[in-house]
């Protein structure tokens, strides 16, 4: 597939960017129908961005701070996604809660990844959540964002084993690399138009012997 017919996705980070990398090493592939038209962080001088940069992707800063409103800076986002042409967005490590003004520039078009198996442990410190309540099974999930946190239609879960007593950077380390199986796959079958929302909950056309739960490999 030329990169002329793929699917612009924009991606908003906030930090690190190993999600971001697993979506960048994903749109490296031929058969890949998403490329990363922009990433933008709301921080300066995260290692996100030197991985986007690395991979020749634009990048842009776009701090928060200097908007008075959440909306504010949404409408800025919008106009930064719009100006690159996007058409999804993947939010990856974006610590932000974002507005309708955005969601309504991408309507059920904004991706997002959690570290834990929705509707349990949304908001911060998801894993450590799980690791205090000594949950046996833990994971992450690509969900539809809606103006809930960590709340819209969910597209896909992997599931991974919790240990009694493991650190919790152990189960951290575990649920991240789940998340990068998972991410590149939904934003795949998002960018296909394999999704329908149906109230609460999304359907996937999916492609022959996928799943939208992944397990332990
Ligand atoms: C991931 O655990 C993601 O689920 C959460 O923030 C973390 C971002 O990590 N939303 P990274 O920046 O992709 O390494």
């Amino acid at each position: 597939m030329g990169s002329v017919s793929r699917v612009p996705v924009g991606v908003l980070i906030s930090g690190s960017g190993t999600n971001l990398q697993a979506l960048i090493d994903a749109c490296a592939q031929p058969d890949h129908p998403a490329r990363i038209a922009v990433v933008i962080s709301n921080r300066p001088g995260v290692a996100g961005l030197e991985r986007a940069e690395r991979a020749g992707i634009p990048t842009l800063v776009a701090p928060h701070r200097r908007f008075s409103t959440r909306s504010d800076y949404d409408a800025h986002l919008v106009q930064l996604l719009t100006d690159h042409r996007v058409r999804w967005v993947a939010m990856a490590g974006f610590m932000r809660v974002v507005t309708p003004v955005l969601l309504q520039a991408f309507p059920q078009r904004v991706l997002n990844i959690h570290p834990s198996l929705l509707p349990a442990f949304p908001g911060l410190r998801a894993q450590g959540q799980a690791s205090e309540y000594g949950v046996t099974v833990a994971g992450a999930t690509v969900h539809l964002v809606d103006e809930g946190v960590d709340h819209g239609p969910i597209l896909a879960q992997g599931v991974v084993p919790a240990f009694p007593g493991e650190p919790a950077e152990a189960l951290q380390a575990r649920i991240l690399r789940m998340e990068h199986r998972l991410y590149p796959m939904a934003l795949r079958w998002a960018v296909e138009g394999r999704v329908t929302v149906n109230g609460r909950s999304a359907e996937v056309d999916l492609p022959p012997g996928e799943h939208r739960a992944l397990f332990p490999s």
